[in-house]
């Protein structure tokens, strides 16, 4: 493909405690993937605080989408167009962005893409680190039981061709200097199971930006879940990391949790029901204890317990709905995906055929590179479009 005079997309993300930048070419190879992040700022109130996210969205923004062409050369020249996450997300956050592409779109004359944060985030394994081949990985692909980096197909990586990661090593210098490697990719119709701190949901993807809801959750995202069982615990914010990480040290066995919404014709997820059960099991071990503090390995082990029942229920629905659309690949996307117990679970399910795709570990929590390499794909606004473009705190996945 020869890229047009203009190869960068500029994506613009603040739909919640991160204000992110990016470019992106029309590959889907990610030049430039900034991300601010909040948390120092949200960590001490235990949560997200959405009028301080919105005025740090304000200060930082500008300054990074300038930083950002700056530091790698990139002329607005360079520019062809520009993409903002419109909704869903908090309200004053999603404002900074829209408000500021508008201006920057109309001030350089740039079409305005407004994207779907859902589907920027089913996006993500489409991506690739514009350094791949020396990164190895531009997502993990785990297929029959086997996790690879993908391929570029012209190296070989057909139906099949699972190996270790070094494989992607390789590829990457053999086609080394190829401007233009084709990877191999999920393929449309696809399931995609969103996994984040607002999200919990499944969906048929039909094509980059155009998807149908599934499932979804009853109660709490499972981030969500994490997030407030890390705070009972007195793990900080957010605690979807240190979670993971305690569970790998943990026993899942020792305290077994009843896997949520688990028969099979519950379609639904549903996590505030194990959260409820990890606080109560929590109190209980507690006021057991003579110090009534836990101990390192209690902990643990009710990180591992904690996790094992999660993961059981995303994956359990997730390979289900697969096999019921007929599809052959899974998408699991969003912050959650870069559980690294998520994705260890994920190589020991047996559903032969099925491939279960993972974004490269900096795609799935917020970005705006998910945000830019999408707009690829969608149709620009109108001029009098993108002068009304609006914010929405809500928005299904089912538009578009
Ligand atoms: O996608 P994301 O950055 O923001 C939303 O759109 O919500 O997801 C953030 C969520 C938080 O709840 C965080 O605890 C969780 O993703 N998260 C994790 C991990 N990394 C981030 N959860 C489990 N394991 C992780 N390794
Ligand atoms: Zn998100």
């Amino acid at each position: 493909m020869t890229l047009a005079h203009s190869p960068y997309m500029l994506g613009v993300e603040t739909s919640c405690d991160e204000s992110a930048v990016a470019l992106v070419d029309a590959r889907g190879v990610v030049k430039v993937n900034a991300v601010a992040s909040q948390i120092e700022l949200h960590a001490r109130f235990g949560g997200v605080v959405p009028e301080e996210a919105s005025r740090r969205h304000i200060e930082a923004l500008l300054p990074m989408i300038h930083e950002t062409l700056g530091n790698h050369g990139v002329a607005w020249d360079d520019i062809h167009g520009v993409a903002v996450t419109r909704a869903p997300g908090l309200i004053g956050c999603l404002l900074v962005g829209v408000e500021t592409a508008k201006a920057l779109a109309w001030r350089h004359e740039k079409p305005l893409y407004g994207v779907n944060h859902l589907h920027g985030h089913l996006y993500a394994p489409y991506l690739t680190p514009e350094n791949w081949a020396g990164s190895k990985v531009r997502h993990t692909l785990v297929m029959d039981g086997q996790t690879t980096a993908a391929l570029p197909e012209a190296a070989g990586a057909g139906d099949g061709a699972a190996g270790d990661e070094a494989g992607g090593d390789q590829a990457g210098e053999r086609s080394g200097g190829a401007a233009d490697p084709v990877f191999l990719q999920p393929a449309f119709p696809h399931v995609g199971l969103i996994v984040s701190g607002g999200h919990t949901s499944l969906a048929e993807v039909r094509a980059p930006g155009r998807a149908a809801t599934l499932a979804t959750t009853r109660d709490d995202a499972v981030g969500e879940a994490y997030d407030k069982v890390a705070r009972i615990l007195g793990l900080g914010f957010p605690g979807g990391p240190e979670i993971d990480r305690r569970a790998a040290q943990g026993s899942p066995a020792r305290f077994p949790f009843t896997v949520p919404m688990n028969r099979r014709d519950e379609k639904d997820f549903s996590f505030s029901g194990l959260k409820t059960a990890m606080a109560r099991k929590i109190e209980a071990l507690k006021a057991e204890s003579e110090t009534g503090a836990l101990d390192e390995a209690t902990v643990n082990d009710l990180c591992a317990s904690f996790q094992a029942a999660a993961i059981e229920a995303l994956l359990n629905k997730s390979v289900a709905a697969a096999r019921e659309r007929g599809v052959r690949d899974l998408v699991i996307v969003g912050g959650v995906a870069s559980n690294r117990g998520l994705r260890a679970a994920a190589a020991r399910v047996r559903a032969p055929g099925l491939r279960v795709w993972f974004p490269h570990g900096s795609y799935c929590t917020d970005n705006a590179a998910m945000i830019a390499g999408l707009a690829w794909n969608l149709k620009p606004l109108s001029q009098a479009e993108a002068l009304d473009l609006n914010a929405n705190a809500v928005a299904p996945i089912d538009e578009g």
